[in-house]
């Protein structure tokens, strides 16, 4: 199971690096908005820290332009993911850019019906977003579940599933057991996945009783 992290913030994608657990990084217009920083300066200081895939998503709605900017983001890095919106016209850029060999992850995936047609058009990535449909009361790892379980039918689909709109280590939990290949997180969640009351407790009575042997390993 690949990790991304789901940011636009330089400075958080290069404290995590560190940590060796991050295979790539989304970002979308929201993310680039929140940075105050222009997205072409963004992708190209993401991609040079983390060499899996990097989302860059398109800001146009129409074939024509989605397809140019696209291609600009693709010129930018070869690790870069172009992501374009789950719409009739997205869908034809990323058959456009899939061809040229380039990465598209189609994202606002709200159905498997959605999924299946992201497939078929040869993304690299489908964008699930489990948040939102539990927000509006629906349930989002059903979703993910649905879209495993169809694109395990079908070996000619090569698309991975990459949960999105995640909000807690329990949605990576569920995410993990459903088999979903990538699922892209704020860092607040990374973060939150290593904490357990029992291993903080632990830790300390080690450490206290280690003190007391009064050795050093090294
Ligand atoms: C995914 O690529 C999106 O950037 C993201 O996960 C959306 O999450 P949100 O619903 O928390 O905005």
């Amino acid at each position: 199971m690949k990790f991304f992290i789901d940011t636009a913030e330089v400075a958080e994608i290069k404290a995590l690096a560190d940590t060796g657990l991050v295979d790539g990084v989304t970002t979308n217009p929201s993310l680039i908005a929140k940075s105050g920083r222009n997205i072409l300066d963004v992708i190209c200081e993401i991609c040079d820290i983390i060499p899996g895939p990097i989302s860059a998503e398109v800001g146009a709605t129409d074939y024509e332009t989605m397809l140019a900017e696209g291609r600009k983001l693709a010129g930018l890095r070869p690790n870069v993911a172009v992501k374009v919106p789950l719409t009739p016209d997205g869908l034809k850029v990323c058959k456009a850019l899939s061809d040229d060999g380039t990465m598209v992850n189609v994202t606002l995936c709200f159905s498997a019906n959605q999924a299946i047609l992201a497939a078929k058009a040869g993304a690299a990535f489908i964008s699930p977003f489990v948040g939102r449909l539990d927000d509006i009361g629906q349930d989002g790892m059903q979703l993910i579940s649905d879209i495993v379980e169809i694109y395990a039918q079908y070996p000619d689909f090569t698309t991975d599933v990459l949960v999105a709109s995640v909000r807690s280590p329990m949605h990576v939990t569920d995410a993990a057991r459903l088999g979903a290949h990538v699922v892209t997180m704020p860092a607040s969640v990374l973060r939150q996945m290593y904490q357990h009351p029992l291993t903080d407790k632990g830790l300390a009575t080690f450490c206290a009783d280690w003190a007391k042997t009064g050795q050093s390993i090294l």
